[in-house]
C-alpha cells in the first residue's frame, strides 16, 4: 500500500555546534556582547564559558552576525585539535585567520618586486594579500614570536584603518587547548593575551576584539597565564536554560518546522526532567523520541515514548565514553562524589574522603583523593571551581554514575 502523507522532518540537532531550530534563552549574553561592541577603545573582551552540550559553540556562531550587523568583521577558529599547540604554531593560526580578512579588502602590489634596470614584460599585477605575505613579515621582523605578531597585527591595523568596517573579532573556540606548557617552554596562551592586551593598549581608532569559548577550565587558565587576565575579559557563564525555555527548546522547533507530529504535554515535562534542562540533552532526548514516534506511525502503531531505551541510548553515545577514560580506581571515587548531597554542584576533598571511608573497604586519603582529583581533572572529568571546590565537567554526570553498579567486593555495606 502507497502511503502519500509525508514523513515529518526531524526538527531536533543534537551534536557539537549544531544550529538549533531555536536557540532557547541565551538573549542577555546576545545582548551583553552587542553592548561589548560599542566600547571605544576597547578593553574589554569575551569568554563563554560552561559545561559539555550547555551551548557555547552555538552561541559563538550567533554572536557573529551580531558583530556583522554592527560593521565588525569576524575570523576565528576551532582549537579544539591543537591539545600541543605551540607558540609558533599559534603565531600562524593568528596569521592564517588575519589574512583570510585581509585578502578580500587588501591588495599586494607586486611593483616593488622588479629590480632596478628590468622592465616588466607584464603590467605590474596586483592580488588579493596572502597568508604568505603576512608570514615572511613575520619572519623577517626580529624579536621573539610576540614582537613579531605584534609588528605583523600593528601593520595590519594601519591598513584596516582606512577600510570601511569597525573592528575585528577573533572567536576561538575550545580555547581551554591553548594551556602553556611550562615544561616545553612553550606560552601560547600567554602569547595570545600578550598581543591582545598590547594591540588595546596602543592608541587607534581600529579596535580588535578577542572572543573565546571553552570548558569552565578556561578562565582560571587564562588567570594563571597572566593575573591580568581577570580584566582583560567578560565572563558570560553559561548554564542550564530555566524550565520555561527548556520548553521552548522542545516546543518550538516542532512549531517552527511545521510539523504534523506533535509531543503531548507529559511528553514535553518528561523531556525537560530527564534532560535537566541541558541543551544537548534535550535535542538528543526530543530527536529520539520523534524519531520513535515516526517509527510507530510507520506501521501504524500509536505513538508512545520508549524513555528507558532512549536513555540507554544516551548513556552508551554520551557518558560511557567519558566514564571509561576512567580506571577503576578512579571510578569508585567518582562514585563516592556521586552519593554527595552536592554531587550535581560542588564537592570538596574533605567531604570525598570522609564518605569513602563509608562506603568503601578502601577508603581514600586526603593526598590520595587530591591526586585522583588531578588525575580526573586532566581527564576532563572535573574541574576546580573558582572558589577551590571541585565540580563535575560533564553535566548530569552523578546521575549517570548512579545509575552503575557496584563492584560488591569493593564496597562496606554489600548488599546481598
Ligand atoms: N540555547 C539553546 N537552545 C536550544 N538548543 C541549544 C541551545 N544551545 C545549544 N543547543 C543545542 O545543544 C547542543 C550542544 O550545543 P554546543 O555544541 O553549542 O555546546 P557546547 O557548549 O559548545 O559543547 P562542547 O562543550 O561539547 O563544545 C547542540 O545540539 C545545539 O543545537
Ligand atoms: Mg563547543
Amino acid at each position: 500500500m502507497q502511503d502519500d502523507t509525508p514523513i515529518p522532518q526531524n526538527p531536533f540537532r543534537p551534536g557539537a555546534g549544531q544550529k538549533p531550530l531555536y536557540l532557547a534563552g541565551r538573549s542577555d549574553e546576545q545582548d551583553q556582547f552587542a553592548k561589548m561592541l560599542k566600547q571605544n577603545p576597547v578593553t574589554q573582551n569575551a569568554i563563554v564559558t560552561g559545561l559539555r552540550g550547555v551551548g557555547k559553540t552555538v552561541l559563538l556562531e550567533e554572536f557573529k552576525p551580531i558583530a556583522q550587523k554592527s560593521g565588525w568583521l569576524w575570523t576565528g577558529n576551532d582549537l579544539s585539535e591543537s591539545a600541543s599547540l605551540t607558540e609558533e604554531r599559534t603565531a600562524r593560526r593568528l596569521l592564517v585567520d588575519l589574512s583570510t580578512l585581509l585578502g578580500p579588502i587588501i591588495e599586494y602590489s607586486d611593483k616593488q618586486r622588479i629590480l632596478p634596470g628590468f622592465t616588466a614584460i607584464h603590467a605590474p599585477t596586483n592580488r588579493p594579500l596572502k597568508f604568505e605575505d603576512l608570514w615572511s613579515a613575520f619572519e623577517r621582523t626580529p624579536g621573539n614570536t610576540d614582537d613579531k605578531l605584534k609588528a605583523v597585527f600593528i601593520s595590519a591595523r594601519q591598513l584596516l584603518e582606512s577600510a570601511p568596517v569597525n573592528g575585528v573579532v577573533f572567536a576561538y573556540d575550545e580555547a581551554q587547548n591553548l594551556t602553556d606548557h611550562a615544561s616545553a617552554k612553550e606560552y601560547p596562551l600567554s602569547l595570545l593575551l600578550d598581543v591582545f592586551s598590547y594591540l588595546q593598549r596602543q592608541p587607534s581608532r581600529f579596535p580588535f576584539m578577542l572572543v573565546l569559548t571553552g570548558l569552565p577550565t578556561l578562565f582560571p587558565r587564562l588567570n594563571q597565564a597572566r593575573t591580568y587576565s581577570e580584566r582583560m575579559f567578560h565572563v558570560m557563564y553559561l548554564r542550564k536554560l530555566s524550565e520555561k525555555q527548556a520548553r521552548d527548546a522542545i516546543i518550538k522547533p516542532i512549531e517552527l518546522s511545521k510539523s504534523t507530529l506533535h509531543f503531548a504535554e507529559s511528553t514535553i515535562k518528561n523531556i525537560v526532567e530527564l534532560s535537566g534542562c541541558y541543551p544537548f540533552f534535550i535535542q538528543f532526548i526530543a530527536k529520539e523520541v520523534f524519531d520513535a514516534w515516526i517509527g510507530k506511525i510507520k506501521i501504524g502503531l500509536a505513538p508512545s515514548v520508549p524513555i528507558d531505551e532512549i536513555m540507554e541510548k544516551l548513556d552508551e553515545d554520551f557518558f560511557a565514553p567519558r566514564w571509561l577514560r576512567a580506571t577503576d580506581r578512579q571510578q569508585d571515587f567518582m562514585k563516592v562524589i556521586a552519593t554527595l548531597p552536592k554531587a550535581e554542584e560542588e564537592f570538596g576533598t574533605q567531604e570525598i574522603v570522609t564518605a569513602s571511608r563509608q562506603i568503601l573497604v578502601k577508603g581514600f586519603t586526603h593526598s590520595h583523593a587530591t591526586q585522583m582529583l588531578k588525575a580526573l581533572g586532566e581527564k576532563g572529568l572535573v574541574y576546580r571551581s573558582r572558589y577551590g571546590g571541585y565540580s563535575f565537567a560533564v553535566p548530569l554526570l552523578a546521575r549517570f554514575i548512579n545509575r552503575q553498579s557496584w563492584d560488591q567486593t569493593s564496597i562496606r555495606n554489600r548488599t546481598a
